[in-house]
């Protein structure tokens, strides 16, 4: 086994405990090692305390390690300030805050926003719910044949009534990775900001706010080696005085009357109730796991070799295969086949019975499955800790998968 892989594959307790199984559903949420595993404990163990609010020296250290935590993310994707980072429990959280906010501050009746067909429901259904409600229109890019956003179709949709782009940096169902680059300085040349999902880039590859310049960015750490129940809302600072939820609560203010508030800065009125305080120093360390082992770019490259292996065992099998994404393709370790004329289901279980995890079924991006013309695929996504041998097994169960349903 690749020396590299087994320092990585070793600080990861499910894995080693698992011996027989084969984990491949990283896409949907990645293992945690034991350096995060123990960030937990101590927290519970020798800080549990409320944040912001207390005197005494508990608070006090939890609102240090809290505060830390958002140094520590704004430096992994080189965010300018940490008042950039706004801690939600997720993705999905993240994107409704910002509809929350845009919402209430800055789309009119008669705005158009962009999306591609290719987003997670989580990037949909947020701008869909108020869309409907406030007579804005949202608009749909196709891809293009590599699978990626098509940028050209993206470009032609853009009129002076755009008021957002907002676009998945990687495809959570085919791993293709998006121009999100160019489509932002595009969308800049309009004056049109750009909300990029980086739910699925985030772990393989290195964000840069600044030198990608999008004006917002979410992600999950669950995603990331992180705990679940922690994600950002990176939000560049000239956006800060759109930002006001028409949800909040306890946390997020300054002073309170009963019939008016004057609100805190962002981040904090964005962060409104007590949050998943262990969640955000267990996403800190899981940050601080990948910089001790060569940082997200040496993660990428293991994973890389790893695709790049079980694309071409995959493609061996092309007659028996429909394969969604093609050599030529930009992507992360993310492939999605469908055994020819088989449902996704059946053949995801009769791997679960060989001790292989792999996702099945529309991934919750069923407007893309409705383009492609197919109820689901069969997802394999691999991490830093998956090795060769385990893509060996995993073939060596689809053949007899295969042979079982014809
Ligand atoms: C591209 C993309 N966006 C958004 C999400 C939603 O993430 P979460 O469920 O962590 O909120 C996911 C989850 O799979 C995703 O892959």
């Amino acid at each position: 086994m690749n020396e590299n892989i087994q320092k990585i594959r070793e600080q990861f307790p499910f894995i080693v405990q698992h011996p027989q199984s084969i984990y491949f559903d990283n896409a949907a949420t990645t293992q945690k090692p034991i350096e995060v595993l123990q960030s937990i404990q101590n927290y519970y163990k020798n800080i549990n305390a409320n944040i912001h609010r207390g005197v005494h020296k508990w608070s006090i250290l939890a609102t240090e390690a809290y505060e830390a935590a958002r140094k520590t993310v704004a430096q992994f994707i080189n965010a300018q300030d940490p008042t950039e980072i706004i801690f939600t429990s997720g993705t999905t959280h993240s994107v409704n805050l910002l509809a929350d906010c845009l919402f209430n501050t800055y789309f009119q009746s008669g705005d158009e926003i962009v999306l591609s067909i290719a987003e997670h429901h989580s990037n949909i259904l947020p701008w869909q719910n108020r869309a409907n409600k406030f007579g804005v229109h949202l608009k749909y890019a196709t891809l293009n044949h590599l699978y990626q956003v098509d940028v050209n179709h993206l470009k032609s949709l853009v009129t002076e009534k755009t008021k957002l782009i907002a676009i998945t940096y990687v495809s959570n169902t085919l791993g293709t990775i998006n121009e999100v680059k160019e489509i932002i300085q595009f969308a800049h040349q309009h004056n049109i900001p750009v909300l990029v999902d980086a739910a699925q880039s985030i772990a393989h590859l290195k964000t840069d706010v600044q030198q990608l310049n999008t004006d917002f960015l979410v992600f999950s750490g669950h995603k990331m080696y992180a705990p679940t129940g922690v994600g950002v809302l990176y939000a560049q600072k000239k956006y800060h005085s759109y930002l006001y939820p028409l949800s909040s609560g306890g946390g997020a203010i300054i002073d309170v009357d009963l019939h008016k508030t004057e609100f805190a800065d962002v981040p904090l009125r964005l962060e409104a109730g007590t949050p998943n305080i262990e969640a955000v120093i267990g996403l800190a360390d899981a940050i601080h796991f990948i910089n001790k082992n060569g940082g997200i770019h040496q993660f990428y490259l293991l994973e890389e070799h790893l695709k790049n292996y079980l694309y071409q065992r995959l493609f061996e099998l092309q007659d028996q295969l429909d394969i969604y994404t093609t050599l030529q393709s930009p992507s992360v370790s993310v492939i999605s086949f469908n055994v020819k004329n088989q449902h996704p289901f059946d053949v995801g279980t009769l791997l679960n019975n060989y001790g292989i995890a792999v996702r099945t079924g529309h991934h919750c991006t069923q407007p893309l499955m409705k383009h492609l013309k197919i109820q689901g695929t069969v997802r394999v996504s691999l991490a830093a800790y998956n090795t060769i041998e385990e893509i060996d097994r995993f073939i060596q169960a689809l053949h007899k998968t295969i042979k079982m349903l014809l």
